[in-house]
């Protein structure tokens, strides 16, 4: 059985093409003014996108992993501590809390949302808890509440990771404006994406903000003159300019990804299939439409030997992964993160996907199970 053509998991010049003329414009602006880090572009875009989440302040980073990074490090987080969070994220949550020298604390996930499970977190709190980091997964909401009133009995910050969540709203309030900082990927294939890397950070928190602000910055607040020891880590101009494109497009991007799982979830609902659950508290942006399949890797391959593509988010746990062998958990301590490695594939949802191609896949998924 042969599709169309092939299907590729995200096909990034689709959306350059469609916004090339604006996109070109707001580069040929930071070239004619000539000023590449820390100018106009920036500052307004982490205005706009501060804005725009309901954030009182936002800062410019140079990625998601560094904005994580600086939010632990302007938290207070330092050798010694534990900072708490999930097995199944991206591993550079986990380089975040490594390079601010803690010690990462895995919690079970809930086996429909796919996040952290605010039932298991309170055992994993000890003297040393400094931070929990909750992943907004595949787009959609970790469940916050329970986790904040949690944090807050025990006196911990809250850090989201909202790398993969730009604008979902948890009980219709744009996650990263829930706890002491709110981290953003901008990722290239993220829901909102630059054209090389970047990141931000939100707060409410004057005092965090401005420290996150020094952090980026080599820690100073004057030219010259160092108050706290400091990283490099900003956006960009040409960065920012591209994203002040994009950001109005946001909302209408996050709508076609709802529309197009909505087409997916009616073309699968006869498959043994486990489709992604959209829980009452979340409305999710479907950064990523991840099933759980029967005969998982078969299935991947049957995919792609008729051109389509697609990912598993993640094949590896952390706590599995050889580069953190010395957290020394155990095989089969984190069942459900596991289980998910073992089932879940993410199959090909971006705006610019068509109809007929999502229609393909579908139409494949349904032949294989049928066989
Ligand atoms: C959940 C999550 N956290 C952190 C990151 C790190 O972001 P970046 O790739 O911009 O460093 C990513 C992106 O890959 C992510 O998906």
């Amino acid at each position: 059985m042969a599709t169309m053509n092939e299907i590729p998991f995200f096909d990034m010049t689709r959306q350059y093409r469609a916004a090339k003329p604006l996109i070109d414009a707001a580069l040929q602006r930071v070239l004619d003014r000539a000023w590449f880090v820390l100018g106009e572009e920036g500052k307004l875009f982490e205005k706009e996108f501060a804005a725009y989440l309901g954030a009182e302040s936002g800062i410019g980073v140079g990625s998601g992993t560094e904005a994580l990074h600086l939010a632990l490090v302007a938290c207070g987080v330092q050798a010694g501590d534990e900072v708490i969070t999930v097995p199944n994220t991206a591993v550079p949550t986990i380089s975040a809390i490594s390079f601010a020298n803690a010690t990462p604390v895995l919690v079970d996930i809930d086996p429909v949302t796919y996040t952290m499970d605010p039932a298991k977190l309170e055992q994993a709190i000890t003297d040393r808890t400094k931070a929990i980091v909750p992943v907004h997964l595949y787009g959609q909401a970790a469940d916050m509440w329970p986790i904040l009133e949690i944090a807050k009995k025990h006196g911990i910050r809250v850090i989201e990771d909202a790398c993969q969540a730009h604008g979902a709203l948890y009980q219709n309030q744009r996650v990263g404006t829930f706890g002491d900082l709110g981290c953003f990927s901008f990722y290239p294939s993220k829901n909102l994406g630059c054209y090389g890397d970047g990141g931000f950070v939100c707060s409410n928190d004057p005092e965090l903000s401005e420290r996150v602000q020094l952090l980026r910055n080599y820690g100073q607040r004057k030219r010259y003159y160092h108050s706290i020891k400091g990283f490099n880590s900003r956006l960009d101009e040409m960065q920012a300019a591209i994203l002040r494109v994009k950001l109005p497009e946001l909302d209408a991007g996050n709508r076609r990804r709802r529309e197009l799982a909505k087409l997916y979830d009616g073309l699968l609902c006869k498959t043994p299939l486990t489709l992604p659950r959209e829980v009452s508290y979340s409305e999710s942006v479907f950064h990523l439409y991840v099933v759980r399949a029967p005969r998982r890797d078969e299935l991947i391959e049957f995919l792609a030997e008729n051109g389509v593509e697609t990912i598993i988010h993640y094949p590896v746990p952390v706590h599995l992964q050889e580069a953190y062998n010395d957290l020394k958990i155990a095989p089969d301590s984190l069942p459900e993160a596991e289980r998910a490695a073992q089932e879940i594939v993410s199959l090909p949802l971006y705006p610019e996907i068509t109809e007929d191609e999502i229609n393909a896949v579908a139409a494949l998924i349904n032949h294989f199970y049928r066989h």
